[in-house]
């Protein structure tokens, strides 16, 4: 076997390991943060969270862990209208065409949320022009 196609081999058999072979910068990931607060569940997050008495996201964030905070957001608050949202997270069209794994939508939400609570993050967050190679919905 020649060096060549061996480290061929190597590189192909570490990507079919991974979880997705797209990867997002930070600004693609508050992009898409941003949408999917927008539009899970249909008209989003915000549809409870922008509402009081609902709980402000960006407050929680500062008390939660991530850990504990996605584990919400996966598996609901049992007994509440807080229903487990990755499933609809995982069905935004947005999110299929970029091709994001569970993770890295989680993951994006995440980010853009902590950055609306840090300030990081002021108003609406502008499509980076690198996203669109990545919205082509070509998926493995
Ligand atoms: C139908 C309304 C509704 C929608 C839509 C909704 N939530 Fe919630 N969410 C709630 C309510 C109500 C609670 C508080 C539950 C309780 O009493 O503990 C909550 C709690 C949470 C918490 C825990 C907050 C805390 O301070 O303990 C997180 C995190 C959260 N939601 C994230 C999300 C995210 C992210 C989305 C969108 C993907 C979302 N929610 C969509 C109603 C909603």
């Amino acid at each position: 076997m020649k060096l060549r196609h061996l480290v061929l081999g190597v590189a192909l058999a570490a990507s079919a390991g991974m979880a997705s072979a797209v990867e997002f910068t930070e600004e693609e990931k508050l992009w898409l943060g941003m949408k999917i607060y927008e539009r899970a569940a249909g008209r989003g997050c915000g549809t409870c969270h922008d509402v009081r008495p609902f709980p402000d996201l960006t407050e929680s964030i500062k008390r939660l862990s991530k850990e504990e905070f996605l584990k919400v957001v996966k598996e609901g608050r049992p007994g509440t209208i807080m229903t487990p949202m990755a499933p609809q997270i995982m069905k935004i069209g947005l999110v299929e065409k970029a091709c994001m794994t569970e993770e890295q939508a989680l993951d994006a939400l995440y980010a853009y949320l902590k950055g609306l609570s840090d300030g990081t993050v002021k108003g609406k967050v502008k499509k980076p022009k690198t996203l669109k190679e990545k919205l082509k919905g070509k998926c493995e």
